[in-house]
């Protein structure tokens, strides 16, 4: 039995991707970036006029909003904790179930649903179009012919792209540029050895696997939205895409139902519903110290 255990518990780790630190430079295009810096952040194009992308995807909440659930047009209520944006480009799939298979079909998501943005193609397009701004510079970007939906989504995409926070102070320790702090030290080893790393690895922490919210303890909130909305496999059941734990230290609340307010509680719930063990305070003041050395530079939201 114990060999079993250390079996699986290594293979998870073999498996696992490596940390590595974001790069400093990314390539994407500038121009159409700019565009899409705009486009982000244009309140106009929504049913009523208020919500823009960062209205639930705010820079000083660390690409998130600082609500339990967002919240879209005409005040409307959505279901889920808003993930952020930022690193978003290296996640496998997009969506807390993963239904969106990159950038370009997330956009689809927001853009039409009533309770986000609330737009039909037709009316963005028109919105658009009645921008001088907007007109003149998809022409210049494009070429002549009409503003489509796919131009659109073109350019927000590109401004998604250059959305990634490098130098945090845990990327400054992996280049042997920065030294973690005795407590920050103790939370990365922590990290490693309690098993947080068999879910939260590769360059996002997290955004590059689906697991269950209650792999060893059941999970007692509702499966909202889950993955087997989408497979239809009970397996799927409360599985999620893993977030990623960059920045985490700025999105509170968390998890998909944003049921959870600071970041010390979704430590302990972690441990127990994903690890079935129960962190001493010192344990889990360690892990929270080192998610903590994970802020990166956040991009500029003007
Ligand atoms: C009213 C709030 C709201 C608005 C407006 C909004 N989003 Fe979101 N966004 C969310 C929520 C909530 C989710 C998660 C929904 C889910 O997974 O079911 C999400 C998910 C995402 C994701 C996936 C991140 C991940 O890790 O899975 C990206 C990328 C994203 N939004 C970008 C955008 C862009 C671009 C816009 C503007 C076109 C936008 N959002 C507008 C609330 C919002
Ligand atoms: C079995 C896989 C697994 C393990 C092990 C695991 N996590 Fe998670 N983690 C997840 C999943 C899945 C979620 C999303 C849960 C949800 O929202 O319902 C998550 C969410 C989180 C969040 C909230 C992020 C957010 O944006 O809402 C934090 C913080 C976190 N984990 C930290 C940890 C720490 C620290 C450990 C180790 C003590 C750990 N996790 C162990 C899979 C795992």
């Amino acid at each position: 039995m114990r060999l079993i255990v250390l079996i699986v518990f290594a293979t998870l780790l073999f498996s696992q991707d490596a940390i590595i630190p974001i790069p400093q430079k990314v390539s994407y295009d500038k121009a159409k970036a700019a565009l899409g810096k705009a486009l982000f952040f244009d309140p106009t194009l929504s049913a009523d006029g208020t919500v823009s992308c960062a209205t639930c995807h705010s820079f000083a909440h660390g690409g998130a909003d600082d609500k339990p659930v967002s919240i879209g047009v005409f005040g409307k209520k959505g279901r889920m904790n808003s993930p952020t944006v930022l690193n978003a480009r290296y996640n496998f799939r997009q969506f807390w179930n993963g239904r969106a298979k990159d950038l370009a079909e997330q956009i689809d998501g927001p853009v039409h649903n009533p309770v986000e943005m609330g737009l039909s193609t037709e009316a963005l397009v028109e919105k658009l179009s009645q921008n001088d701004y907007y007109r003149q510079t998809f022409a210049k970007l494009f070429g002549p012919g009409p503003i489509t939906y796919k131009r659109y989504k073109e350019a927000l995409v590109e401004f998604e792209k250059s959305l990634v926070t490098p130098n945090s102070k845990f990327d400054r320790f992996l280049r042997g540029e920065a030294k973690l702090s005795p407590i920050e030290m103790q939370g990365w080893h922590l990290f490693k050895m309690r098993g947080c790393i068999t879910c939260h690895n590769g360059i996002n922490l997290g955004g590059n696997s689906f697991q269950k919210i209650g792999s060893i303890m059941p999970y007692e909130g509702a499966p909202l939205d889950d993955r087997y909305t989408i497979t239809k496999n009970p397996k799927d059941r409360y599985v999620y895409k893993v977030p990623t734990l960059r920045n985490v230290a700025l999105t509170a609340p968390y998890f998909h139902d944003g049921s959870v307010a600071t970041l010390k509680e979704a430590i302990q719930k972690m441990a127990y519903y994903n690890l079935g063990t129960l962190l001493s305070d010192h344990e889990v003041a360690a892990l929270e110290a080192f998610l903590r050395t994970l802020t990166g530079e956040i991009p500029d939201a003007r």
